[in-house]
């Protein structure tokens, strides 16, 4: 059965090379979950009486970019990428959208190795459905459409001629991260996730920053034109200096000038619900490994990162019922690891840990 619509967005189509076929895809998600009736609920929800939980019972479309190799390689494992953005970020953080950062590409870079991968907009954001209230837009309601897409990624063809997938790998980015451990937790032994890649995450990551205020004001306040219709809960980080190292020598300066340009929206919930990471998956059974940047302004700040095996430690309790816990520490890296002068040793890893996990 082929439930997917393909979109014809034709500036929006990408192709690397003549190596490999981009296309847009637009994938119907049912959620129907409970959320916390107070959005800044930093644990979502999950720890919260009955009483506290209202419904949210919708249809939404979810957007992504799905790449895969012009010639299949021969011995085709079935394997998809899932890759997950962080706040305020699209799908684009895995391939930015203009020439000059085409090396930038972890969907390219990955593609080329013959590994294909569908990069979504979450809920809410970019070219995904935007609920007109954005207390919906919360852990529960976007985490719950991400495993969705992920379950009918293994049942149904996503585009004709692309099988069903045997193995989803989740990869995810910061918030993205949070996004796939508040599913593991949820899911437990039946999530559709065969293993997960997160990066730029920690289960303390400290408070988050407070929204609506001046580092993380408003959308339609900051962006009028583009945002001024928005429900005020509807969020954006003009500064993204945070997210690349301390060292101006270690990124292009147009890299935060494109990424500044090209920045989207998240929810006040999104932000405030990232004390989800806090809690263990304790029935999540496959392999998980974090990757984090040595030089990650707002992870390791504080020399966090430094020893490696308390660290690890530290996290693997999170995740008692996993196959594997790994963690490894890029150094150089900084928060967006794919932005920045390292990002080709961060996609080395990331497609390492692919591989090993897909046998
Ligand atoms: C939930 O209800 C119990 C018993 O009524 C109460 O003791 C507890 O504090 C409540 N928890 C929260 C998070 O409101
Ligand atoms: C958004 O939804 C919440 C929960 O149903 C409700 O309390 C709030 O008034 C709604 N906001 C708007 C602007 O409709
Ligand atoms: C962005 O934030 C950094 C601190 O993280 C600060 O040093 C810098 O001045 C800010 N830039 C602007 C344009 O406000
Ligand atoms: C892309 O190319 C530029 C210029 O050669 C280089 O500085 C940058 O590190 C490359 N990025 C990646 C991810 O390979």
């Amino acid at each position: 059965m082929l439930l997917y619509t393909l979109v014809v967005i034709s500036h929006l189509s990408v192709t690397f090379g003549a190596s490999c076929n981009c296309s847009p895809v637009l994938v119907p998600v049912h959620v129907d979950v409970v959320v916390p009736k107070d959005p800044t609920d930093v644990f979502a929800g999950l720890k919260s009486n009955s009483s506290d939980l209202r419904r949210v019972d919708d249809n939404y479309n979810i957007y992504g970019v799905f790449c895969q190799p012009e010639i299949m390689p021969s011995r085709n494992t079935g394997v998809l990428q899932l890759l997950v953005h962080g706040i305020t970020y699209t799908n684009q953080y895995w391939s930015p959208s203009v020439e000059e950062f085409q090396n930038y590409s972890y969907t390219a870079y990955s593609c080329e190795r013959g590994l294909p991968s569908l990069a979504i907009d979450w809920l809410g954001v970019g070219l995904s459905t935007r609920p007109a209230n954005s207390s919906d837009v919360q852990y529960p309601t976007v985490g719950a459409a991400l495993s969705q897409v992920a379950r009918q990624l293994k049942t149904d063809s996503l585009l004709p001629g692309v099988p069903p997938f045997r193995k989803i790998i989740g990869i995810g980015h910061s918030a993205g991260s949070g996004l796939l451990t508040f599913a593991a937790i949820v899911d437990g032994a039946r999530s559709p996730f065969a293993a997960l890649i997160l990066t730029s995450a920690l289960s303390d990551a400290g408070a988050a920053p407070m929204a609506p205020s001046p580092i993380i004001p408003s959308a339609r306040e900051d962006t009028p034109l583009r945002w001024g219709a928005l429900d005020p809960g509807y969020i954006t980080a003009p500064n993204r200096s945070i997210f690349y190292p301390a060292d101006p020598a270690a990124f292009s300066p147009r890299m935060q000038f494109f990424d500044a340009f090209t920045r989207d929206v998240g929810s006040i919930a999104m932000l405030a619900q990232t004390g989800v990471v806090s809690l263990a998956a304790q029935h999540y059974s496959g392999p998980v490994v974090k990757v984090l940047g040595g030089e990650d302004q707002f992870i390791c700040a504080d020399q966090r990162c430094e020893d490696v095996a308390a660290l690890s430690a530290a996290e693997g309790v999170l995740w008692p019922a996993a196959e594997s816990f790994e963690l490894v520490v890029l150094n150089g890296g900084g928060h967006d690891l794919n932005l920045d002068f390292f990002a080709a040793e961060a996609f080395r890893t990331f497609v390492s840990f692919v591989q090993k996990f897909s046998p």
